[in-house]
């Protein structure tokens, strides 16, 4: 197998094994959150991906931090994420919606009412959050009562009908990077007594409800769910991964979703990969990412470790990676400046590879390029 041919996603047949991975860009307008023109660009410029998983986009209004990130639970972003899908399907192009929810993550000097965020348990998150004050340490998060809990459940159905509307081939659940449903995962943030906290089986309970919500809404096949067991920065953490995932990947396998995305840096030592069990429990198509170069994505899916490779910073900074790759050509590194900060520059303005060779042309002759 080949990362340069087409392979099976749910019911939709992909025309390579190179996925952009979900990447949180903080282009969007600031108070209504909905995608702005230069979004439906950025996306139509890296449509010859096999797959590309939208960047985290908040299910609900209470999931808020950084300013510039995107939202999909009212019309109006419904309506505004309508241009961004028909863009990419113009150019051939596949594209889910990656929906998430903060959850402790989020800071009261932007919630609504400035409502402490909320979180499985009332236990921080390490480290700081931007806010209009500049930094500040994580807050210590409401837990939510077990009859609140239902709610969020219906924000990722709301939030997945609307991603249908809006014209995304499907969605990803993002239970990755110590986001709410990661919260309610590991035990390490999840310490409630009652049906959602305890076991394996309880805390991926709610991780399981969104799930099927999802499934309602769109189909099994139209649905993927991203996890990231190494995960550890902001203090997350699980005393036994392991039978975590191993449960999760066993449950997903059941419910015969599109596909599981597994975070798990290429350069994990071998005794700690979860790769090799799930991909045996979790028959659909099994995305891996972190850290993955051209050669190394060629390996793993010739190796069958994979079904497709994620990339994310080199997906940034190459919209045309997949032809980059295909004829091993020069690529164009990633500016960690212009990540986040909003604008076209170092959004649109990556140039192709013509581009770049017109470049490096009129360098080499001392023309200004
Ligand atoms: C700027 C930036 C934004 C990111 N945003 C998201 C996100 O919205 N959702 C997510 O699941 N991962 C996010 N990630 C993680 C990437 O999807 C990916 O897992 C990570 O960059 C490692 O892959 P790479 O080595 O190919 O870059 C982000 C990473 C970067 C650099």
């Amino acid at each position: 197998m080949s990362l340069f041919q087409p392979g099976q996603l749910g019911e939709l047949e992909l025309a390579n094994r190179l996925v952009m991975a979900p990447l949180g860009r903080a282009r969007s307008d600031e108070r209504s959150r909905e995608p702005l023109p230069r979004v439906a660009t950025y996306y139509s410029q890296r449509a010859s991906a096999g797959l590309i998983v939208s960047e985290a986009t908040h299910v609900a209004a209470e999931s808020v931090s950084r300013p510039g990130g995107s939202a999909i639970h009212d019309d109006a972003q419904v309506e505004a994420w309508k241009p961004v899908t028909a863009a990419v399907h113009a150019e051939g192009g596949r594209i889910f919606q990656q929906l998430f929810h903060l959850g402790r993550k989020a800071h009261q000097s932007r919630t609504p009412n400035h409502q402490l965020p909320v979180a499985p348990s009332a236990i921080a998150a390490r480290g700081e959050v931007a806010t209009p004050d500049g930094q500040q340490p994580f807050p210590v998060p409401r837990a939510l009562a077990l009859e609140e809990v239902a709610q969020r459940v219906e924000d990722f159905r709301r939030a997945a009908r609307n991603a249908g509307q809006a014209g995304f081939d499907g969605v990803e659940i993002h239970a990755a990077n110590g986001y709410l449903i990661d919260q309610f995962l590991r035990d390490g943030a999840n310490q409630r007594s009652d049906a959602y906290g305890g076991s394996v089986e309880k805390r991926a309970r709610f991780l399981l409800e969104i799930v099927d919500a999802a499934i309602d809404e769109l189909g099994a096949s139209r649905v993927g769910v991203r996890v990231s067991p190494h995960f550890r920065v902001d203090g997350i953490d699980d005393s036994d991964p392991a039978a975590l995932y191993a449960y999760v990947a066993d449950q997903l396998q059941a419910r015969g979703i599109a596909y599981l995305h597994l975070i798990e840096p290429d350069s994990t030592p071998a005794n700690e990969r979860l790769a090799p069990d799930l991909r045996q429990r979790f028959k659909g198509a099994f995305i891996l990412a972190a850290e993955f170069d051209r050669d190394s994505a060629i390996r793993a899916i010739a190796e069958g470790r994979a079904d497709f490779i994620a990339f994310g910073r080199l997906f940034i900074a190459n919209p045309d990676l997949v032809e980059r790759f295909r004829r091993q050509a020069p690529l164009n590194t990633p500016d960690e400046a212009s990540f986040y900060v909003g604008g076209d520059h170092g959004y649109i303005d990556y140039p192709f590879l013509g581009e770049t060779q017109f470049h490096a042309e009129r360098a080499a002759t001392g023309e200004p390029a």
